[in-house]
């Protein structure tokens, strides 16, 4: 019978059969396709793969950690991780356009992870076993997608973190391509992973480098990262994750506006929430959400994010708006 424990016993016995004694590695981007395809690799193979994770500081609070810490608890996993913060923060200072931002910090990652990836290599040849796969978090539908050729016009430079482009050094082993992606997360479950990781919406790959309108900075980044934190843990609190697609929240970093809080007048920045509705991400609808969450997102973001005075609804479908502000 077709069960995921099935499902996970032949993908093992597959990735065993076609990597059998040699080295693997893995890119984690802290999302879930490249947890589930690492884990699972690391059951078939356990320390022949080696994993890498590029800390770029674009992710949210929490979710670095998340990698670290909570995926090499639940997998055993071999991880390398790449402190890459001030890297990206001075790759990315001065920039505010939008399509600049994302070219910069997909460039700077795959440097970034081949740099890692030659220094594996480099211990692995010195020990006698070469690196000769790459395992790739491919779903069924990317696989569709790109033999399909849809001529779907690109609108934004997708650079998928994690997914790297298809790198001709190594043979790929991607262990969920007959699955969706409500399988891939069952198979997370079943490989035990963080509920976190196997449940996260999805967030894009340059993360919140788009979604702060405006030049990427430390302190703005902290600030997002904060305002991100309470609108997330609001939205749990009131079991509306499931009804959502996805909800950006976006700092509006070169716009200020007046406001009046404690003892006077401030002059600070909004932060606009962006929850959809949708399908597949190619449309959406903005989410009616309840007034209450609204209301209890919007004091707590502008009592608790210094600098933060006004929230804001984004009240626009897609098309004509994109999802995200970047
Ligand atoms: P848009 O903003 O184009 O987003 O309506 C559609 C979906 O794609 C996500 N997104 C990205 N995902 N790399 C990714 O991996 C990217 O560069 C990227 N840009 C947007 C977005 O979060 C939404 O789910």
């Amino acid at each position: 019978s077709w069960t995921m424990a099935n499902v996970v016993e032949e993908q093992i016995a597959a990735v065993r059969a076609q990597v059998g004694t040699r080295r693997a590695i893995c890119g984690l981007s802290g999302g879930v396709d490249s947890a589930v395809a690492a884990a699972l690799v690391q059951r078939a193979i356990g320390d022949q793969l080696t994993c890498v994770f590029v800390d770029h500081g674009l992710l949210r609070k929490g979710e670095a950690e998340q990698v670290e810490r909570d995926f090499v608890a639940s997998t055993g996993v071999t991880l390398k991780v790449v402190d890459a913060r001030e890297r990206f923060l001075k790759a990315l200072a001065g920039v505010s356009d939008p399509e600049a931002k994302r070219k910069i910090i997909g460039a700077e990652f795959i440097r970034v992870f081949e740099q890692a990836e030659r220094e594996i290599m480099a211990d692995a040849a010195a020990e006698g076993e070469p690196v000769e796969f790459l395992v790739q978090g491919t779903l069924y539908p990317d696989v569709v997608e790109s033999g399909g050729g849809t001529g779907t016009a690109n609108i934004k430079s997708h650079h998928n973190v994690g997914g790297l482009p298809e790198d001709l050094r190594f043979k790929l082993v991607e262990p969920l391509r007959k699955l969706f992606k409500d399988e891939v997360r069952k198979v997370g479950e079943e490989l035990g992973l963080p509920h976190e990781i196997v449940w996260r919406q999805p967030f894009p790959g340059p993360g919140l480098g788009i979604r702060i309108v405006g030049e990427v900075t430390e302190d703005r980044l902290e600030l997002l990262r904060e305002a991100d934190a309470i609108a997330r843990e609001e939205l749990t609190a009131a079991g509306l994750d499931r009804d959502i697609w996805q909800c950006p929240v976006v700092l509006l970093a070169d716009v200020r506006s007046v406001g009046v809080q404690g003892d006077g007048r401030t002059y600070g920045h909004p932060i606009v929430l962006r929850p959809v509705s949708s399908e597949d991400a190619m449309t959406a609808d903005w989410t009616r959400l309840p007034y209450e969450v609204l209301a209890r997102i919007s004091t707590r973001i502008t009592n608790e994010v210094r600098e933060v005075n006004r929230v804001v609804l984004d009240v626009t479908s897609k098309p004509p708006a994109t999802i995200e502000w970047e």
